[in-house]
């Protein structure tokens, strides 16, 4: 195949997101829309607000990167879109407006599953990251451990058994009601409760290891934000803070919050790195090689705790940068040019066929 421009689009949760992405993987033109301040002031995401905001925004979000870069959509050669997983009502717009551009320009149309898109996006940045590589997927609606075989196949190792790690971050900084605070107003609360760590004591509070037990890599947080919210509320009390009120001492707790989420994240990577070795599945050590993204990845004191572990089974960490570690249309679109580039069998030539429940 010759030279050729795919356009991704991405509205799985609360980013309506666009971009083009060649075949050589330069990245042509992107737009992204967040609506993360309208759902911080409903307290969560409506997954109708999603709906109708994503509404409002595709068009001017995919045409924008069209149009400020002059690509006509007559000369892309494919559009790839989210398909799952995701909320429902928010999948269905970009799905419906890239079935759409599809079916008027006559371009093939690439199905995309979110989580192998960001699985997949380090190879973007990192050109020698050859199949198979070790993925750790933690974002504020997933977290997965995947070995990953090829371009559509994932072993899943262990996955999430309640909340999502980015999910406890901001709710912990939700009850800690960090906001308030002028210094971490526009910060994600995984970002304000990173840097108000750096100041804390991370044995504030102890935890018991969670699933230590358990024989598989899965993952479970909402113990350790139980826990988290039981030190917040004892902290109110003894403080007496007022309703808008911070507490005094919310470096220890988000020190400890995040020690806490990051030890089991290391011991589940842990058990997967030995069980990797156990069966010989990675042997040659350009493959050692483990891979961490999603939105918490941007996390520096989780990359460097999970690099240390995996520098004793001598495997290397890669994290992409932030901007392409959260959701966006950049890393739908790479997805789309692997995909294109190995002729899939999943995409699909005649769109119009194509049957998307309203
Ligand atoms: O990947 P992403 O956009 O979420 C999903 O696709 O689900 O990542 C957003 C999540 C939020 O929950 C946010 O709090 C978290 O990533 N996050 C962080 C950091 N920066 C963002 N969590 C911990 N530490 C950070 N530095
Ligand atoms: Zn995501």
């Amino acid at each position: 195949v010759s030279k050729f421009r795919i356009l991704g689009i991405e509205t799985s949760c609360d980013d309506t997101a666009a971009a083009v992405v060649d075949s050589d993987g330069n990245i042509c033109g992107e737009s992204h829309f967040s609506q993360q301040e309208t759902h911080l002031e409903f307290g969560g995401i409506i997954p109708n607000v999603a709906k109708e905001l994503h509404k409002l925004h595709i068009k001017s979000v995919v045409s924008y990167r069209v149009k400020k870069k002059k690509i006509p959509v007559n000369d892309l050669d494919a559009i790839a879109v989210t398909m799952k997983p995701g909320l429902a009502l928010s999948l269905w717009v970009g799905m419906t407006y890239g079935k759409h551009l599809s079916v008027e320009y006559n371009k093939p149309f690439i199905p995309i599953h979110h989580m192998e898109a960001h699985a997949l996006t380090p190879r973007l940045v990192y050109k020698d990251l050859e199949f198979p590589f070790l993925v750790l997927l933690v974002s504020g609606g997933h977290c997965l451990l995947s070995f990953a075989k090829s371009i559509t196949e994932f072993y899943t190792l262990g996955l999430q058994l309640d909340d999502a790690p980015g999910e406890t971050f901001d709710k912990v900084a939700r009850q800690l009601k960090l906001r308030n605070m002028d210094m971490f107003k526009n910060k994600s609360g995984g970002e304000a409760i990173e840097l108000a760590a750096k100041s804390g004591d991370p044995f504030n509070y102890e935890v018991r290891s969670v699933l230590s037990g358990k024989r598989n890599c899965d993952f479970s947080f909402s113990g350790l934000k139980n826990a988290a919210f039981r030190r917040i509320k004892e902290a109110e009390e003894q403080y007496k803070v007022k309703a808008s009120g911070v507490i005094p001492n919310y470096p220890d707790i988000c020190a400890s919050f995040q020690y806490t989420v990051t030890r089991h994240i290391c011991h589940r990577v842990q058990r997967a790195l030995a069980f990797l070795e156990m069966e010989n599945l990675i042997t040659d050590p350009a493959h050692k090689k483990l891979v961490i993204s999603g939105g918490v990845a941007s996390n520096q004191f989780l990359f460097q705790s999970l690099t240390k572990v995996c520098s004793q089974f001598n495997y290397k960490t890669y994290s992409p940068e932030p901007a392409l570690c959260t959701d966006n249309g950049i890393m739908i679109a790479w997805n789309g040019v692997e995909l294109y580039r190995t002729n899939s069998s999943r995409i699909i030539h005649n769109p119009e066929h194509l049957y998307l429940v309203d």
